[in-house]
């Protein structure tokens, strides 16, 4: 059985990705914002947060780093730690995101990865502490990977955090529980700037939402949450 699925995005008034972009306010600063967005990470008490290649990518910077000699690697799934209590998702496809070690912000990595990705680099994630799950095909079967997540590493509630793509295409295969959005007192107003969910030429007629709660945080913050459903039949 799959993980509970939460979104989390913080957002502009007009629905804008990038905090870096957002007016200020006398409410507070960026960084009030971003602090905010931690807090209520904290309260969901979630085993796992999941990010797409793009956002894992900003944090996580080390480059390609294979073993030099050949290594026998495990397919499909490799567990580098038996231990771990939180975990840190990625999604990349081809293998296109490197790391340092087996952590990122104190949660242990697993990367989920497309059929095609050569065994060099899932030696090098091995070597460097980091769980993986190969796919079966080249696109990744979204649905049996948050039940490999469940079975395999004991995952119960699962944060995504963006970015847009990630969130869309979660979405558009009806994986979703809920989704939080916290609405900064900003707009962020630039033409063809992305907002917090993107896939294809649309979600309509893919999911409904329905409100849940509405919440004040601090520092002119709002809180929405919203149950996300499948679309009517
Ligand atoms: N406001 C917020 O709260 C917030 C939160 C998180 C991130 N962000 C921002 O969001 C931006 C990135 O968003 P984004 O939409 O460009 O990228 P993203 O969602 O972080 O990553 C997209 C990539 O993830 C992989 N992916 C996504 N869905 C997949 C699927 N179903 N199967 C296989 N691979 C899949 C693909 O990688 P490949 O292209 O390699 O196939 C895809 O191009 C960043 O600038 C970040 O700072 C904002």
């Amino acid at each position: 059985m799959k993980p509970y699925v939460s979104i989390l995005m913080v957002t502009s008034v007009d629905g804008r990705l990038h905090p870096s972009r957002f007016t200020s306010s006398p409410d507070g600063t960026r960084r009030d914002w971003s602090t905010q967005y931690e807090k209520v990470h904290a309260s969901l008490r979630a085993d796992a947060w999941l990010v797409g290649r793009v956002t894992m990518a900003e944090m996580s910077k080390a480059a390609a780093h294979a073993p030099s000699k050949p290594a026998a690697v495990r397919r499909p799934i490799h567990v580098a730690k038996t231990d771990a209590a939180t975990f840190a998702v990625a999604l990349d496809r081809s293998g296109k995101i490197h790391f340092e070690r087996g952590e990122v912000s104190g949660d242990h990595v697993i990367v989920l990865l497309g059929k095609d990705v050569p065994d060099s680099h899932l030696a090098e994630l091995a070597a460097d502490g980091v769980s993986y799950v190969v796919a079966e095909k080249s696109d990744i079967d979204l649905s049996s990977m948050l039940d490999v997540l469940a079975r395999e590493f004991g995952i119960k509630h699962l944060v995504v955090e963006g970015g847009a793509a990630t969130n869309g295409t979660l979405l558009a295969a009806g994986l979703v529980d809920e989704l939080r959005v916290l609405v900064a007192p900003a707009v962020d107003g630039g033409e063809n700037v992305q907002g917090i969910v993107a896939y294809g030429d649309g979600l309509a007629g893919r999911v409904r939402m329905q409100f849940k709660s509405v919440d004040a945080l601090d520092h002119g913050v709002v809180q929405l949450c919203y149950s996300v459903l499948p679309a009517e039949t």
